[in-house]
């Protein structure tokens, strides 16, 4: 039975649900081996899946483990996924930029693997901020605040990192049906209501090519109609790094400047004012623009910003101690020039060889290194000026201008 299934995949034919149930759900329970699996991944990223199929693999995952229930806390629960990216601290702005219009937002995030650390890494750069809050707690901290941004609680979609593990190894990761199972899954699992995800194009990113982004984008809006579960996407760029900062004090300071609308206009900014405003017309089921005006409002009045502070006291965290190294470096410019290209991947790597990011699940993170760049994309400079300023701890990693800027 299990040949057959791989056979019939890898033959381009539609598995039924009771197939995919009985092969994944085999895997989980150790019955079905890694290289069958890893055999029928490979079969799915060569041939595709249905929608029916995908929509049965996302039940699967779902099902595979505890699901969340928010229905007791009012108003819409709205939630926000990324696919990731250097710099992408956007969690940080737009949940509270929401809870400050009048939504609600329940975040579970997760720690990074990879070149920065994930939404709860950057958190715990703020000395004394819990992640590990009880539902209940959750639930109090919601009900008195309107946001709550949080590690997992409960053991949700248990499928998903078993399969994700895999996947990592056996480069299957970019099948889309399977990013956009493994996703929603996460998504349902953890109760919202209304659900925006920002689809990361470029060399930082998963997705290389704004195609694969827009397949993507469509078939998750078509998992949320068939789950009932209104979805909206962005497809944003990931070829440069977002905003001005990379590492993760770092990041929550820029996050902080934002919020109190310090921070000038760029990408960042942008897309921040793009999400938030998408999630408050679907918290308050009004039109893109009404809520774009409350979220513009929020930053200028400073509720988004005391929406945060409230956020990181009922959580126990310590703002003003907050730190980033004192050793910096600075990279100058090779000549002078407009810059035409900040590559996202190779600031990425420094930000990982810094000690902002994780290689492996035990490597520990140095909160207080990063990168923070001077001049962005666009930029004019002369020979000599500061494009970025590097925080280091330990060992300042090799920096090569001419892998990671462009000039004309
Ligand atoms: N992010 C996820 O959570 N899952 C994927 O498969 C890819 C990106």
């Amino acid at each position: 039975m299990i040949l057959d299934i791989i056979n019939k995949k890898r033959l381009g034919k539609e598995l039924t649900y009771q197939e995919l149930d009985l092969f994944f759900n085999g895997y989980l329970k150790g019955e079905v081996a890694d290289y069958q699996m890893s055999a029928l991944l490979m079969a799915i990223c060569i041939n595709g899946m249905s929608d029916e199929e995908t929509f049965a693999l996302t039940k699967i995952f779902i099902d595979s483990g505890d699901v969340l229930d928010f229905s007791d806390l009012p108003g819409i629960k709205v939630d926000k996924h990324s696919t990731g990216g250097i710099g992408d601290k956007t969690t940080l702005v737009i949940v509270p930029i929401v809870a400050a219009c009048g939504g609600t937002v329940v975040k579970m995030s997760g720690r990074g693997l990879g070149y920065t650390g994930g939404t709860i890494d950057k958190l715990e750069s703020i000395p004394g901020y819990r992640i590990d809050l009880e539902e209940d707690e959750i639930k109090r901290q919601v009900y008195n605040i309107g946001l709550v941004v949080t590690g997992q609680t409960a053991d949700l979609v248990p499928m998903d990192k078993v399969i994700y593990a895999l996947r990592d190894v056996t480069s299957t990761v970019s099948s889309i049906p399977l990013i956009a199972s493994s996703i929603m899954s996460k998504k349902i699992a953890c109760g919202a209501d209304k659900i925006i995800i920002d689809i990361k194009v470029g060399n930082g990113a998963l997705i290389q090519t704004k195609e694969d982004a827009k397949k993507l984008s469509s078939l998750m809006i078509r998992i949320g109609e068939f789950y009932n579960r209104e979805v909206r996407t962005i497809i944003s760029d990931m070829n440069t790094p977002l905003g001005i900062t990379i590492g993760n004090s770092l990041e929550v300071l820029e996050a902080i400047d934002v919020l109190r609308g310090k921070e000038k206009k760029n990408d960042f900014v942008n897309l921040c004012i793009e999400l938030a405003s998408n999630m408050v017309s679907m918290a308050l089921r009004i039109p893109y623009a009404e809520a774009e005006m409350k979220v513009m409002e929020s930053i200028k009045n400073k509720s988004a910003y005391k929406k945060f502070e409230e956020m990181v006291e009922a959580q126990g965290g310590k703002i003003d101690k907050i730190k980033v190294s004192n050793k910096v470096h600075f990279v100058k410019a090779p000549c002078s020039g407009e810059i035409k290209k900040i590559n996202a991947l190779e600031w990425g790597k420094i930000s990982l060889h810094l000690g902002a990011g994780k290689e492996n699940i035990t490597d520990k993170i140095d909160y207080t290194v990063g990168i923070k760049l001077n001049k962005l994309l666009g930029d004019k400079v002369k020979k000599g000026d500061v494009l970025a300023t590097v925080y280091y701890n330990k060992k300042l990693p090799e920096i090569k201008i001419d892998n990671i800027y462009k000039f004309e």
